[in-house]
């Protein structure tokens, strides 16, 4: 039997990584994973019961008690949080900046990769976040780590949360990925770095179909194809 397939895909926030993995995961007929959306929900856990962002003790407490859920459904995956659906609430900017200061704390990261990693089903999973080629799956036979000119991650963030009814200017998007970007590559636990053998794609001048094409490419190239 064949172990399902797993192409990893890290990189900075707004690179493009969900729609890319999105898109490839409709195309190979795989599984999506967004384990940031592990992360955000584990914030607002935190947000929701009161605790100070700065009180890692109490952090650690209580998003061990989450019952945090992933379900992998098309079009649109869905996020619970103790039995409730929070796959829209897990989106605003303060679940964001939370997320980022939650996710640094290596007792949260290990509750919440051993999540991730119960997510591998047959045929395989496309699983994007930070840390999916270099801690979760780092045996992934296809990891992709997608970056881009930080003004033009600023630029699509903006545009996405508008045309999802959530206003955002451009200087606050900046600043805001700026200071994540800084939090994420620096910090000791799993910090975003490019996993061994990743293959870079800088996505700034080409449009996510191009992105996924060039996936599929390598994909075919390492004779991944063909066997889902
Ligand atoms: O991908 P995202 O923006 O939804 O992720 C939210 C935060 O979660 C991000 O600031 C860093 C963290 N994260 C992480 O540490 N490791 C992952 N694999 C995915 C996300």
């Amino acid at each position: 039997m064949t172990k399902p397939l797993v192409i990893a895909i890290d990189g900075p926030a707004g690179a493009g990584k969900s729609t890319v993995a999105q898109m490839l995961a409709r195309r190979l007929g795989l599984a999506y994973v967004d384990s940031g959306a592990t992360y955000r929900a584990a914030a607002l856990k935190v947000l929701e019961s009161g605790v100070s962002l700065e009180d890692e003790e109490a952090i650690i407490r209580v998003v061990g008690s989450a019952e945090i859920r992933f379900i992998p459904r098309q079009p649109q995956p869905q996020v619970l949080l103790d039995g409730k659906d929070v796959t829209a609430t897990i989106r605003t900017a303060e679940v964001t900046q939370a997320a980022s200061r939650v996710s640094r704390l290596p007792a949260v990261r290990k509750k919440l990769i051993a999540l991730q990693r119960l997510l591998l089903i047959e045929p395989g999973v496309v699983m994007e976040g930070r840390d999916i080629g270099t801690v979760v799956f780092p045996d992934a036979p296809l990891k992709i780590f997608l970056k881009a000119d930080t003004a033009e991650r600023a630029r699509r963030r903006v545009q996405q949360d508008q045309e999802q009814g959530r206003p955002a200017t451009l200087d606050d998007t900046l600043s805001e990925i700026s200071s994540r970007d800084q939090r994420d590559a620096q910090r000791q636990a799993s910090p975003l770095v490019p996993a061994e053998g990743a293959d870079i794609l800088d996505s700034t001048d080409i449009s996510a179909e191009e992105v996924v094409e060039r996936i599929l490419e390598l994909a075919r190239r390492k004779h991944l194809l063909g066997r889902q």
